[in-house]
């Protein structure tokens, strides 16, 4: 009799920090039945070692991205690096899908998504720390009139931002509701980058990038990182509001962004996708 062929999607990590590690776990314990984890890889080793330990596959462990992209059919990006397009390129020239976390690298990344078409690959990007994408992605097949995203954040967290220093914005010293921002994508990418992933995801969902008001609103009066997405257009109006809790493993990651990132991932491998 001819042995049973494992059709289960090859799942491989690049990135063991927060978000990597978490998928991991997730893989291995709750989506066996449509994907496996067949290797995980980190700059820092002693990440890779420690998380293989921890999930009891010693095998997954990997010492270069080349062996890691060999190793899967679909490449989990979870890195904090310089070179996360290259990273990206590499997985999608070997015509391995990509699940993208970075969303903020792939603004006026044409060319990532030309070379996913071209090899007959994915390049899925989750919906981070924002709802509604499914609405926005539809609205914008008849075109927007005015898209805004108002951002509402403690205080802290924007120490040491050298565009608030340059206008004088002491964060520790706000004591009420300020707005401490306002402007483009582009500006506000530049101004603040740890936002880059909500305005980056927003922007490729509404394909209206000029349009694009960003607001940044402070208070210590907040206790969430929130985000409004609010749209109008020959479709109505759409206006979504999400109130983040941090990710229990990384106080900079909601704990949203994550979980979109592992229901992405589950709807790939299982090929049931519902309301993408
Ligand atoms: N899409 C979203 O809404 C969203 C939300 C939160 C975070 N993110 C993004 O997800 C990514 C991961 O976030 P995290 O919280 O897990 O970060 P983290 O800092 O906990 O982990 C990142 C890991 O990447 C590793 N790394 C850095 N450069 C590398 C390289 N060249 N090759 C291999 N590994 C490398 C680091 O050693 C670290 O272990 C970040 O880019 C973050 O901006 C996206």
């Amino acid at each position: 009799m001819k042995p049973k062929t494992d059709r289960r999607v090859k799942i491989g990590i690049i990135g063991c920090g927060a978000i990597g590690s978490r998928i991991a776990r997730s893989i291995t314990k709750d989506f066996q039945r449509d994907c496996r984890l067949t290797g995980i890889y980190d700059i820092d080793q002693n990440k890779v070692d420690r998380l293989s330990q921890s999930l009891s596959l010693s095998e997954i462990a990997k010492r270069s991205m080349t062996e890691l992209i060999r190793s899967c059919d679909c490449l989990v990006e979870a890195v904090t690096a310089k070179n996360t397009r290259s990273i990206i390129r590499q997985a999608l020239a070997a015509k391995k899908s990509v699940l993208c976390m970075s969303v903020g690298k792939l603004l006026n990344s044409s060319d990532l998504f030309l070379l996913a078409k071209k090899n007959h690959c994915h390049l899925l990007l989750p919906s981070g720390a924002i709802a509604g994408l499914d609405a926005i992605k539809a609205a914008s097949l008849v075109g927007i009139d005015t898209i805004s995203l108002t951002t509402r954040k403690p205080p802290v967290g924007f120490e040491d931002n050298p565009y608030l220093k340059k206008k004088g914005i002491d964060p520790s010293k706000i004591k009420k509701k300020t707005l401490i921002f306002e402007g483009s994508v582009a500006q506000a990418v530049k101004a603040f980058p740890r936002n880059i992933n909500v305005a980056a995801t927003l922007t490729l969902a509404a394909r209206a990038s000029q349009k694009i008001l960003v607001r940044i609103i402070v208070s210590p009066e907040y206790k969430t990182n929130s985000h409004t997405v609010e749209l109008t257009g020959t479709f109505g109006r759409i206006v979504t509001q999400t109130d983040n809790l941090v990710c229990p493993d990384n106080p900079k990651t909601s704990y949203l962004a994550v979980l979109s990132g592992l229901q992405t991932l589950k709807q790939y491998c299982s090929g049931v996708f519902i309301g993408t």
